[in-house]
C-alpha cells in the first residue's frame, strides 16, 4: 500500500511506474498489456501522463479497458472518449495497440468480440484466462470496481471473459471484464483519491474484509501482485486506525 500526501504526488509516482516498465529498451520488445479505467483519478492521470511521457515506449503497450459505457466513442460518458481525449490524442501510440469496447454496438455480442480480442493479445492459462501485465482499478464508493457492482449477479461471473452490467442507480448499460480476468493480471493496482473514498477503503482492509461482499474485496490476485496507490485523504481513515 502506497499513501501519497496528494492526488498529485500519486499519479507522478503512477507515471514513474508506467515509465520503469516500458522505458526505451532496444534489445526488449515484448509488448505489455494495460487495462485502463475510468473515472476521475484515471482522468487527472491521463493529463500528467500526456505531457511526461518522453520516456515511454507507446509501440509495446497495448491498451485496454476494464469496462465501458454503453455509448458511441464520443459520448460524454465513453471511458474510451475520456481517455482519447485527455491521452490518446496526444501521444504516439499505433492505432492497433488501443483495443477499445465499442460501447456503440450491440453489447452482449460485444462483449464476447472484446473477450476474443483480451485473448489474442494477452499470454493466457492452461485454463483459458488472459494474463494481462497490468490492470488499474478505480474504486467506487460502494466497492464497486470496473464495472462489478455489489449485489449483481455480473459480480459472480466465472465463466466469461467480458460481460454485460448495469448501474444499479442510473440503469445505464455497461459492458465490463469479470473478476476473474482482474484476478489472473500479474498486477493489479488500486488507484484511489478523495475524502468521498476514505469510509470504502478504510472498510475493504478493516479485519472484517474477508467477508465483505463487495468485488473491491474480492480482488485476490491468482499469482500476481495487488498493490494500492491512495492520496492522504482517501487514506485518512486507515491512518486515524493505526
Ligand atoms: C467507470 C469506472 C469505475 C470507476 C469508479 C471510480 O467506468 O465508471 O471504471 O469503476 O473507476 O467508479 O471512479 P472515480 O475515480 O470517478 O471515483
Amino acid at each position: 500500500m502506497y499513501i501519497f500526501p496528494n492526488s498529485q504526488v500519486l499519479i507522478q509516482k503512477l507515471t514513474e511506474s508506467l515509465k520503469s516498465l516500458t522505458v526505451k529498451q532496444d534489445k526488449d520488445d515484448q509488448t505489455i498489456s494495460v487495462v485502463l479505467s475510468g473515472g476521475n483519478t484515471p482522468r487527472i492521470w491521463f493529463d500528467h501522463l500526456a505531457v511526461n511521457s518522453e520516456e515511454i515506449d507507446w509501440s509495446r503497450v497495448h491498451l485496454f479497458w476494464g469496462d465501458e459505457r454503453c455509448v458511441p466513442p464520443e459520448h460524454y460518458d465513453s471511458n474510451y472518449g475520456m481517455t482519447k481525449k485527455h491521452l490518446l490524442d496526444k501521444i504516439d501510440i499505433p492505432d492497433q495497440n488501443v483495443h477499445r469496447i465499442r460501447g456503440e454496438d450491440e453489447p452482449m455480442h460485444e462483449a464476447v468480440r472484446y473477450g476474443q480480442e483480451i485473448l489474442r493479445f494477452n499470454r493466457i492459462t492452461n485454463q483459458e484466462w488472459p494474463v494481462f501485465d497490468w490492470v488499474l482499478l478505480g474504486l467506487g464508493s460502494d466497492g464497486h470496481i470496473a464495472s462489478l457492482f455489489p449485489n449483481t449477479a455480473t459480480m459472480q461471473v466465472v465463466n466469461r471473459i467480458s460481460t454485460i452490467a448495469e448501474h444499479p442507480l442510473s440503469g445505464q448499460r455497461r459492458i465490463t471484464i469479470t473478476l476473474p480476468v482482474i484476478n489472473h493480471a500479474r498486477r493489479i493496482s488500486f488507484l484511489v483519491s478523495g475524502k468521498s473514498k476514505a469510509a470504502i477503503v478504510d472498510k475493504i482492509h478493516g479485519i472484517e474484509a474477508a467477508s465483505v461482499n463487495l468485488p473491491a474485496a474480492m480482488v485476490h490476485p491468482e499469482h500476481g501482485t495487488v498493490e494500492w496507490f491512495l492520496d492522504a485523504a482517501a487514506a485518512s481513515l486507515l491512518l486515524k486506525d493505526k
